[in-house]
């Protein structure tokens, strides 16, 4: 008696590809990044901290460099770290970062941000600003990987391995790892109270179930890849911390599909993307509830006037908006910063169905590597 078996099948369990194997392990994997987040005294902790923390008190400006969807994720991580910590960010994809003369002081501190740890670019700049004495946070998946051995600090998203090419558990536990440190900056600087700092990590660990109910909708997001898939160029638009998620959402179509995509400010397309705009062309509009929410949706209206065919990603309860899109993606309510952990999961979905419906090669998409190694 034999059994026949193939060991990548076996590590895919059942899942045909491990895209959408990892796209369906992001719930558990939030929920293990934010696994004992405090101590005993209920403070949160950083996973490695080699300076003394009071000396965040006196920081006075944060970078975040990356490189990719951790790029993105870094996007999404300044609006929480300037609203929760009050202190200003900027972020920078890592590759250029590394080739400019930003103003670095051991008042600065630099997050840099890699799934791998060993990208390249991430790294040199990460070594850019410990030369210059700024203070370095890692945020990593991968423990003892080179970026969290020449940080000063690390906080580890704890994802598991993450073998398809195109970034998905990955990204969403960066946001989370990086909504910690978020709420870690705000109470060593004593912007929030404790209680606040723990009301708010709260919240986001009730995310893991409100993603289990966005990933039971798939059926629906398969047909809307149909249409997609047939689209010579799509376009993605947000505003606020829904910026980044279009930018995200353009990416993961693009690598793994090979369709043109581009994400944009949904405020910057009269001031050209809009042109792009043909009759029925596809238009992927993050609308969830928010103080931007009316400026999305009289972009989403600007679209349609020229022909585009609008799928929004809303709030459940949000029948306003079924007004002006033809299609609408519900996600549940939550706080406006967390949004973007919900409304990538749809993106990263219709990226799926409209690769696999091409006959692309998800897992491995041509001309990509998982780590980028050189420069
Ligand atoms: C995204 O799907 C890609 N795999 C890519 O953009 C990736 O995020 C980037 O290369 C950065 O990798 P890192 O997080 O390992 O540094």
């Amino acid at each position: 008696f034999t059994v026949d078996w193939d060991i990548t099948a076996a590590e895919k369990q059942g899942y045909p590809h491990f895209m959408l194997k990892e796209i369906h392990e992001q719930p558990q994997a939030i929920a293990d990044t934010l696994l004992a987040r405090t101590d005993p005294d209920g403070r949160i902790v950083l996973d490695e901290l080699r300076f003394d923390g009071a000396d965040l008190r006196s920081a006075d400006k944060v970078y975040v460099v990356a490189c990719g969807t951790s790029y993105h994720a870094g996007l999404v991580a300044k609006h929480a770290i300037e609203h929760w910590a009050g202190i200003g960010v900027e972020v920078e994809i890592a590759s250029e970062f590394r080739y400019r003369d930003p103003i670095l002081t051991p008042h600065t501190i630099v997050v840099a941000i890699s799934q791998s740890g060993e990208t390249t670019d991430t790294i040199a700049a990460a070594a850019h600003a410990r030369d210059q004495r700024a203070r370095v946070v890692a945020i990593s998946n991968v423990v003892g990987s080179t970026l969290t051995r020449e940080a000063d600090a690390v906080l580890y998203t704890r994802a598991g391995p993450e073998i398809a090419v195109a970034s998905t558990k990955a990204f969403t536990t960066q946001i989370a790892a990086l909504g910690v440190l978020a709420l870690f900056l705000a109470q060593e600087r004593r912007k929030l109270f404790p209680e606040e700092c723990r009301d708010q990590l709260a919240r986001l660990e009730q995310l893991p179930e409100l993603m289990e109910q966005v990933l039971e909708a798939d059926g629906h997001l398969a047909e809307l890849a149909e249409r997609i898939a047939r689209a010579d160029y799509v376009m993605f638009i947000g505003r606020h911390n829904g910026v980044p998620i279009a930018l995200e959402g353009a990416l993961k179509l693009k690598e793994i599909s090979y369709l043109h995509a581009e994400g944009f400010p949904a405020g910057e397309m009269k001031h050209g993307p809009i042109a792009l705009i043909d009759s029925g062309g596809p238009v992927i509009a993050i609308a969830t509830r928010g103080h931007v929410h009316s400026k999305v949706v009289s972009n989403i209206q600007e679209v349609k006037a020229r022909g585009a065919e609008v799928t929004a990603i809303a709030t459940e309860g949000d029948t306003a908006v079924k007004e002006h899109a033809d299609h609408v993606v519900y996600v549940p309510e939550v706080h406006e910063l967390l949004y973007p952990i919900l409304t990538v999961l749809p993106l990263q979905a219709i990226a799926y169905h409209a690769a696999v419906l091409l006959g692309r090669d998800v897992d491995q998409p041509r001309n990509l590597a998982k780590t980028v190694t050189v420069e």
